[in-house]
């Protein structure tokens, strides 16, 4: 190992690229991104163009909200990938794959995808963080479900979220369903 100079690290800072679908983005999403900064100097939200997976919101939905949600947050940039997320990587001058981890059922998917990533390319490394306890449960998937029966998603994914997601089930935007213990 090459030992670094003094302040090596500094010229262009520690970056992290943090890929995925984020169809759409949640409140599990910006709580990664958040405690990333705590540690690196900037973080590259890299949303994955892959029609294969046949998102709910196209890639220029998906790439206009989360720049929305990311205009005040200076050390975030909101990038769109097709292809090897590796060569998207390679491209920049980060060195580390950010991912969250929900639950021990994210591990293997998220073991094979990491192994792989780094048979590709050994200089790269993939860093999980754990979800915070209140976003455990939090999912793409199953905010989309909920939303497209008209459940309430407010508190789990941004105000824009909700209501990109009304208009996209055509729900009346006014409605909240968010039945509590009381009801
Ligand atoms: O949010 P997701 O859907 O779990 O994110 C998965 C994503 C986009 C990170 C992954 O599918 C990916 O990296 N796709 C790009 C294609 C690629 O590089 N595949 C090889 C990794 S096994």
């Amino acid at each position: 190992m090459t030992p670094k100079k003094k302040g090596e690290d500094n010229i262009m800072g520690k970056v992290a690229i943090y890929p995925g679908s984020f169809d759409p983005i949640t409140y599990g999403h910006l709580d990664i991104v958040e405690r990333a900064l705590e540690i690196f100097d900037k973080v590259i939200v890299a949303i994955a163009d892959n029609a294969e997976k046949r998102p709910l919101f196209s890639i220029e939905e998906r790439l206009q909200m989360a720049k929305i949600i990311f205009k005040d947050t200076p050390n975030v940039i909101v990038d769109s990938f097709k292809g090897l997320l590796v060569d998207y990587v390679a491209k920049t001058n980060a060195k580390v794959i950010l991912r969250g981890l929900r639950a021990t059922s994210d591990f293997e998917y998220e073991f094979h995808m990491a192994s792989m990533n780094r048979s590709l390319n050994t200089h790269l490394d993939t860093l999980f963080m754990m979800t915070s306890k209140d976003y455990f449960f939090v999912s793409s998937r199953t905010i989309k479900e909920v939303a497209k029966l008209g459940g309430g998603v407010e508190g789990l994914v941004p105000d824009l979220v909700v209501r990109r997601l009304k208009e996209k089930f055509k729900l009346p935007v006014t409605k909240k369903k968010q039945i509590g213990w009381d009801d």
